[in-house]
């Protein structure tokens, strides 16, 4: 049976100050029965999906200790035959969780190694502590949590472990005049999921080479569009302006947002950091993990409601265009009565120190490969043909700028994500000879040798307005060379690290498609005096 879409309330997640809050429901839709979940919480009671939205100050620190209280068995299918986070007694799942978009010890990274079951009764080979610190010394933005544990990231997600996490300087953000406070300032964690009837996640069990790996699946897509925890939802919104927080939590859904109305967003920031002035826009694209931190001023829609549309094609690129139900996402009914909106959307919001390409210490070149069975059918994907466990080889220096060229040999988009660096898409060049090239990359794996000055040298995109600040994950473009400039320092002063980026047990990168990373799209990196 199908759906019927906008009949639920869009809800906000409770926000952690300090204090406690009252407990969410885990259901998914009017009409679908509870859906059993992980979540986060401050207590069983309270756990929602998404988790609360933590609201943090900059300068002012978080101290977070992660318990697990997962049941000893997985509502998903997982796949132990993928590199996975096994307990030795095999016995409760493992979970770790990473603050996407902080800049912080590594220690408090949440890496996929760091893993621990119940109790802490059973830990992974990199996990130091429990109680993890997050320093809110960065630029004020949008980041997220969410679990990290080998192998089972897809499903941990999948199962709901995810959540916002803001941090906020009202000192610099306050003169800016946006729309704030609870009513006007939301998050909206957008991913798609599949249900049973029985109300329970859906999740194909079975791979499409269950003879190498059987369960996993290369992407994986559901049929309803969830907004903070509902499928198709709908807000009453007032006549006025509001700021939305929109995250992609999407597993492998790109999404592409419009108005049914053709009504306008105002874009003001990124994953990470504030624009230096807003961009108007009429669409926008976000990857999984991508953030986008837009205005939108509903007594400008010619409209009394209005549809947030998508019409990304999944897989994207190339993949099925939308149908009937994941080209709507939810649905704003708009308050007659008018409003004195004092709100204002500055010319100016925030400069940063732009991107130095001169002051670059080392260019570094990642390839991003798949490999598939012999009926065609994905079986891996790796990052520089390297597996995770591979010895560490992006080792760069506390405080340094980097080039890296990141070179798309699959016919996928993949959202590259970079843990502690921050950095700027320089520009994306396509490769001419592809096959050629990525005939002697598969052979050899070395950028230098394979000449790649010899080959990207096709069409140049143009980085879009929007996405030309600075970012911790960015779209990289089939056939294309993606140049990025990633900073290992803060961004908002001359300020150095205030911890000791140099510690075990060190960060990674990867891309954000969650199948993917988990198999094994993803690499460690560390970095040095
Ligand atoms: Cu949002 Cu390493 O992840
Ligand atoms: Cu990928």
């Amino acid at each position: 049976s199908k759906l019927e879409m906008f009949v639920d309330d869009l809800p906000d997640m409770p926000r952690i100050k300090g204090f406690d809050f009252e407990h969410g429901v885990p259901k998914f839709h009017r009409d679908l029965p509870p859906t059993p979940v992980f979540a986060y919480g401050t207590s069983k009671h309270t756990a929602t999906i998404p988790g609360p939205t933590i609201e943090a100050l900059n300068n002012v620190d978080t101290y977070v200790t992660w318990q697990n209280h997962l049941p000893k068995k997985h509502i998903l299918p997982w796949d132990p035959t993928i590199p996975t986070a096994v307990p030795a007694n095999k016995k409760g799942i493992p979970t770790v969780v990473h603050l996407h978009g902080a800049i912080g010890e590594p220690q408090s990274d949440g890496h996929a190694q760091s893993w621990f079951t119940a109790q802490f009764k059973e830990k992974g080979p990199t996990w130091t502590k429990k109680q993890y610190h997050y320093l809110n010394r960065q630029q004020p933005g949008n980041l997220w949590y969410h679990d990290h544990a080998m192998g089972l990231t897809r499903v941990n997600i999948l199962a709901g472990l995810l959540g916002a996490y803001i941090i906020r300087n009202p000192e610099i953000e306050a003169p800016l005049g946006l729309p704030h406070g609870n009513e006007f300032d939301r998050p909206l964690i957008v991913f798609d999921r599949s249900f049973r009837t029985d109300g329970s996640l859906f999740m194909n069990s079975t791979g499409d080479n269950p003879s190498i790996h059987p369960q996993w699946q290369p992407e994986y897509f559901g049929d309803a569009i969830i907004v903070n925890g509902k499928a198709w939802p709908r807000m009453i919104v007032r006549r006025r302006k509001y700021r939305f927080r929109i995250i992609n939590a999407s597993n492998a859904r790109f999404l592409k947002f419009f108005f049914t109305n053709g009504l306008g967003f105002i874009h003001v920031a990124s994953d990470s950091a504030y624009h230096e002035r807003p961009v108007m826009l009429k669409k926008f694209l976000l990857a999984p993990s991508e953030i986008a931190d837009v205005i939108v001023d509903f007594s400008k829609s010619k409209s009394d409601s209005v549809i947030l549309g998508n019409d990304a094609p999944y897989p994207y690129p190339s993949g099925d265009p939308v149908n009937e139900s994941n080209d709507k996402v939810m649905k704003f009914l708009i308050k007659e009565e008018h409003e004195v909106d004092s709100g204002r959307v500055p010319k100016r919001l925030i400069k940063y120190p732009s991107a130095n390409l001169s002051s670059a210490s080392e260019t570094r070149y990642i390839a991003m490969f798949e490999y598939e069975s012999n009926t065609g059918n994905p079986t891996h994907l790796y990052l520089n043909a390297k597996s995770f466990e591979e010895p560490v080889t992006e080792t760069p220096k506390v405080g340094a700028t980097e080039v890296w060229n990141v070179i798309n040999l699959t016919e996928d988009n993949h959202p590259l994500h970079i843990h502690l660096g921050l950095f700027v898409v320089l520009d994306q060049t396509e490769l001419v000879d592809f096959d050629e090239f990525k005939g002697c990359m598969t052979k050899m794996n070395n950028a230098i040798k394979c000449q790649i000055s010899k080959y990207a040298r096709g069409k140049r995109v143009e980085v879009l307005a929007h996405e030309k600040g600075w970012k911790n994950v960015y779209k990289m473009m089939p056939g294309y060379v993606t140049k990025i400039l990633v900073r290992f320092s803060y961004i908002n002063s001359n300020a150095s690290y205030s911890f000791d980026a140099t510690a075990e047990p060190g960060y990674v990168y990867h891309c954000h498609i969650l199948d993917h990373e988990d198999n094994v799209m993803m690499r460690p990196m560390k970095l040095i005096k």
